[in-house]
C-alpha cells in the first residue's frame, strides 16, 4: 500500500520536467535513487495481467450496457539487440501475436524492432495480416539503439505519412525491452534526445507503455522517462515467458475465441 501510494505522488510528468532543467547534472539520479529502486520491484503476475488488461487493452471489469470506445492503432517496439537471446525475441513475438487478439477486431498493429538501426517491420494491418507478418519477423542482433526505434515509431504514427495510421484512433506504443538504451554514459545528449521523442509521441497523442523484461535493471530511471505515465504505462515482468504467460492468460476477444487465431 505505501509503495502504491508514492507512485501516485510522483508523477513521472513531474520527472520529466525536473530532468530536462536540470540537463542530466547527475545530481538529480544521485538523490532520487530510492525512489528509483522500487520500480525494480516485479509485482506478482496476475496484478500486471489485471493491469495490461485495464489499461493497455482497455478491457473493463464490467461489460454491463455499451460503451463507445474508440479505435486502436497499436505500434509493437520490440528489442531486437544482441543484449536478447534469440529465443526471448521469438517469445517476444508470440506474446505480441496473442496481443492481437485480445485487442477489438477494428484494431490496427504496426511493428518496429530495436536494433543498432531500427526497422519498421510493417505499417498498420488488420488482426489476420498482422499476426502473419509478426510471425516473419527476424531477429537482428547488434546493438541497442532505442533512440533510432522511437524516431521511426513517430514517423510511422504521423498522421502525414504513409504508414496507415487513422486519424481519430487511440494511439499506443508497447516498447519490450531488457534494458536502456547502449551508449557511452557521457553521450547524455542521447538520452536528452529520446525522452524529447517519448515526450514528442505524448504530444501528438500517443500513449507509450513500457514493458521492461528482467531484474536488476541498469538506468532503469531512463526507461521510466520514456512510458507515458509510472502507474499505468510502465511494466516489469521476470523474463519473457513470464511475459508470454501473462498475455496467455488473458481471455482472447470474443471474436477470436473459436477461430484459434494466434494461439
Ligand atoms: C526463432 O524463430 C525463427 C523463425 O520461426 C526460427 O527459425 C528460429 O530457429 C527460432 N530461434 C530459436 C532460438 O528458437
Ligand atoms: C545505420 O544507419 C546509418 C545512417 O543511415 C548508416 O550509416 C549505417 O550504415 C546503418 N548501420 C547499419 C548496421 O545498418
Ligand atoms: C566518452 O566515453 C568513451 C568511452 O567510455 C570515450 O571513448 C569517449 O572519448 C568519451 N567522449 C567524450 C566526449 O568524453
Amino acid at each position: 500500500m505505501g509503495i502504491l501510494l508514492v507512485y501516485h505522488k510522483f508523477n513521472v510528468r513531474v520527472l520529466s520536467l525536473a530532468i530536462l532543467v536540470c540537463c542530466c547534472q547527475g545530481a538529480f539520479w544521485e538523490t532520487t535513487d530510492d525512489f528509483y529502486a522500487m520500480f525494480q520491484t516485479i509485482p506478482p503476475i496476475p496484478e500486471i495481467r489485471q493491469k495490461l488488461m485495464r489499461y493497455f487493452l482497455d478491457r473493463q471489469d464490467d461489460s454491463r450496457g455499451k460503451r463507445y470506445i474508440s479505435y486502436h492503432d497499436i505500434v509493437f517496439v520490440l528489442d531486437s539487440s544482441n543484449s536478447i537471446s534469440e529465443a526471448d525475441f521469438n517469445l517476444s513475438l508470440t506474446a505480441a501475436q496473442g496481443l492481437v487478439t485480445r485487442f477489438d477486431p477494428d484494431t490496427m498493429f504496426a511493428a518496429v524492432t530495436i536494433s543498432t538501426n531500427a526497422s519498421v517491420n510493417f505499417n498498420f494491418k488488420s488482426t489476420k495480416a498482422a499476426i502473419e507478418s509478426i510471425g516473419k519477423i527476424q531477429y537482428q542482433g547488434g546493438k541497442k539503439n532505442i533512440l533510432n526505434a522511437l524516431k521511426k515509431t513517430l514517423n510511422v504514427l504521423s498522421l502525414n505519412a504513409d504508414s496507415g495510421v487513422r486519424a481519430g484512433s487511440r494511439k499506443r506504443v508497447l516498447l519490450v525491452t531488457n534494458g536502456p538504451d547502449e551508449r557511452n554514459l557521457n553521450e547524455t545528449e542521447k538520452l536528452q534526445k529520446i525522452i524529447w521523442i517519448a515526450i514528442q509521441l505524448r504530444i501528438r497523442g500517443a500513449e507509450v507503455f513500457v514493458v521492461v523484461v528482467g531484474y536488476k535493471i541498469p538506468r532503469i530511471e531512463e526507461l521510466i522517462q520514456i512510458a507515458s505515465s509510472t502507474d499505468t504505462h510502465f511494466y516489469r515482468v521476470s523474463d519473457m515467458l513470464s511475459f508470454k504467460q501473462i498475455v496467455d492468460g488473458i481471455p482472447a476477444h470474443i471474436v477470436y475465441q473459436e477461430q484459434n487465431l494466434g494461439k
